[in-house]
C-alpha cells in the first residue's frame, strides 16, 4: 500500500455566499488522510473561461451543480481511485484527459478542480504539512500584498457603478498583518463617509460598502478622502488598485458607462482611465478595456504599463497560452490567477509560471461568490506570487482568507517576508 494513493473521491453539493450551489469534494488517502476543498464561482466571467457545470431547468435558477457532483462520484472517483495523489501534476493531467475537452465542457471545470485542490489537501494533511509549505516547500515564506476592495461596484452590485472594484493596496506597511490593520481603518472610514451621504449603507457581493455615488471619479475622490480621514498619506502608504472590469460594459471597441449615461471608444476609455492615473494614486488596474479589444488593451499597456501595474482577468483567463498570446503584442503586464478559469492546480500554476518567465506579475484572486475555503491564500504563498486579491473587509467568505493569512504569517515567524512596496515596482 502506498500511503499517498487515492482510496476515495465524493462529492457533495454545498452553498457559496450567494446562497447559490456549489462543489465540495474529499479525497482520501490510503493512509486514511482526508483533503477536502470547495469551488468558487464567478459573476463578471471571462468567455474564454473553463466551464463551470449548472444543471439549468427550472430549480434553482438552473445553478445547480448536481451533475457536476455526479462526475465526481461517478467518472472522477472510479478513474482516479489507486492514483498518486502527491504527484499534482500527474493527477491534473488524468483530469485534463479524461473530460477530453479544452474547456472542461464535459465533466465541469467545477467537478475537477474541487478534486485537484482536495487532493492537495489530502496530501499536505497526511505530510502534516500546511498547503502552502506542501506546495510551495521551504521557499514559500512570502506572505501577499492585499488587494482590498473598499467599493464594490459593476456586476456585484447591480451595476449601481460601472467600474467594478474599487480597491486599496498598503505599500507602506511592513507585514501582512499591518496591511490589514491599516485597510480595517481605510473601511471603517468610508463606511462613516457613505453614512454621512445618507441611510443607505449595504455592501456589494464583495462585502465592499454599496457604491452609491452620482459619476465613477465620485467613488475614487471618496476613496482618497477615506484613506485621509484614516490617517494615512495617499500613495506612499496607502494606495488605489481598480478592477475596471471593461467587458462588462465594452464590446465591439464601445463602451457604455450607464451611471454617467456616456458611450466611449477604446482611446476614449483610456484617455479616461489615464486621466485618472494621474489625479489618483493608483497603482494597478485590472482589465481597463474589454476581453474582445486585445489592441486595445495593448495600446494602454504601451500608454501606461511603465506606471503601474495593468491586470489581465478576463483577457487572460489564467491561461498560460492567452498568457503568452498577450505578451506577443504586450498587453498587460500582470495576470489574474483564478484556478476555477482552468480547472485544475497545475494548469493555473503554468499560467503563472508562463507570466512570469515573460516579466509579467502575478495576483492570486478569489471569485464573487466565495465559502469558507482558504485554498487561494495557501496558493499565493507556494507560488511567491506576492499579491492576493479576495474582496473586501468584511462578510465571513472574505474574512476567512485574511484570517488564514494572519495564521501563516505567525507560523512562519521571522522566517515571513512581505511583498510591500517594491511589487509595483516590477512593472516600472
Ligand atoms: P467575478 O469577479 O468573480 O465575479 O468574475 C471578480 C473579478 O472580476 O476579478
Ligand atoms: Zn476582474
Amino acid at each position: 500500500m502506498n500511503p499517498h494513493h487515492i482510496r476515495s473521491v465524493h462529492a457533495r453539493r454545498v452553498w457559496d455566499s450567494r446562497g447559490r450551489p456549489t462543489v465540495e469534494a474529499e479525497v482520501m488517502l490510503e493512509d486514511g488522510a482526508i483533503g477536502r476543498a470547495i469551488v468558487p464561482a464567478g459573476a463578471s466571467k471571462g468567455t474564454r473561461e473553463a466551464l463551470e457545470l449548472r444543471d439549468a431547468g427550472p430549480r434553482l435558477g438552473g445553478l445547480d451543480v448536481m451533475q457536476a457532483v455526479g462526475h465526481v462520484n461517478g467518472e472522477i472517483a472510479r478513474a482516479l481511485a489507486g492514483r498518486a495523489a502527491d504527484d499534482q501534476a500527474g493527477l491534473d493531467q488524468a483530469l485534463v484527459e479524461l473530460d477530453g475537452t479544452p474547456a472542461k465542457t464535459r465533466l465541469g471545470a467545477n467537478a475537477t478542480l474541487a478534486v485537484s485542490m482536495a487532493a492537495a489537501h489530502a496530501v499536505a494533511a497526511s505530510l502534516r504539512l500546511p498547503l502552502y509549505q506542501y506546495l510551495g516547500g521551504a521557499d514559500a515564506c512570502l506572505l501577499p500584498m492585499p488587494q482590498i476592495q473598499i467599493f464594490g461596484g459593476g456586476a456585484h452590485a447591480g451595476r449601481r457603478v460601472d467600474i467594478q472594484d474599487f480597491m486599496i493596496v498598503c505599500p507602506g506597511a511592513q507585514r501582512f498583518a499591518q496591511a490589514l490593520e491599516w485597510t480595517a481603518e481605510v473601511y471603517r472610514c468610508a463606511g462613516e463617509l457613505m453614512q454621512a451621504r445618507g441611510p443607505r449603507c449595504g455592501v456589494a457581493d464583495e462585502g465592499g460598502w454599496w457604491p452609491d455615488f452620482k459619476t465613477n471619479e465620485q467613488a475614487l475622490e471618496t476613496l482618497v478622502a477615506a484613506i485621509e480621514r484614516a490617517g494615512f498619506v495617499p500613495g506612499s502608504e496607502v494606495a488605489i488598485a481598480l478592477d475596471v472590469a471593461a467587458s462588462e460594459f465594452g464590446h465591439g471597441g464601445r463602451y457604455t458607462l450607464g451611471l454617467e449615461s456616456r458611450e466611449l471608444d477604446a482611446d476614449g476609455l483610456s484617455e479616461l482611465l489615464l486621466r485618472w492615473i494621474d489625479k489618483y494614486p493608483i497603482v494597478s488596474i485590472e482589465d481597463p478595456l474589454a476581453e474582445d479589444d486585445a489592441a486595445g488593451f495593448a495600446r494602454f499597456t504601451r500608454a501606461a504599463g511603465h506606471r503601474l501595474q495593468i491586470v489581465g482577468d478576463d483577457l487572460l483567463v489564467s491561461q498560460a497560452s492567452l498568457v503568452r498570446e498577450a505578451a506577443a503584442i504586450g498587453a498587460a503586464n500582470a495576470v489574474l490567477l483564478k484556478p476555477n478559469q482552468r480547472g485544475t492546480l497545475t494548469e493555473t500554476l503554468q499560467a503563472w509560471q508562463a507570466a512570469k518567465s515573460l516579466g509579467y506579475a502575478g495576483i492570486v484572486s478569489a471569485r464573487s461568490g466565495e465559502t469558507e475555503d482558504t485554498t487561494i491564500v495557501h496558493l499565493a504563498i507556494a507560488w511567491q506570487t506576492g499579491q492576493l486579491k479576495v474582496g473586501s473587509f468584511a462578510r465571513g467568505e472574505r474574512m476567512a482568507k485574511w484570517n488564514e493569512g494572519l495564521r501563516i504569517e505567525e507560523r512562519l515567524g521571522s522566517h515571513a517576508s512581505f511583498a510591500g512596496a517594491g511589487i509595483f515596482g516590477r512593472s516600472r
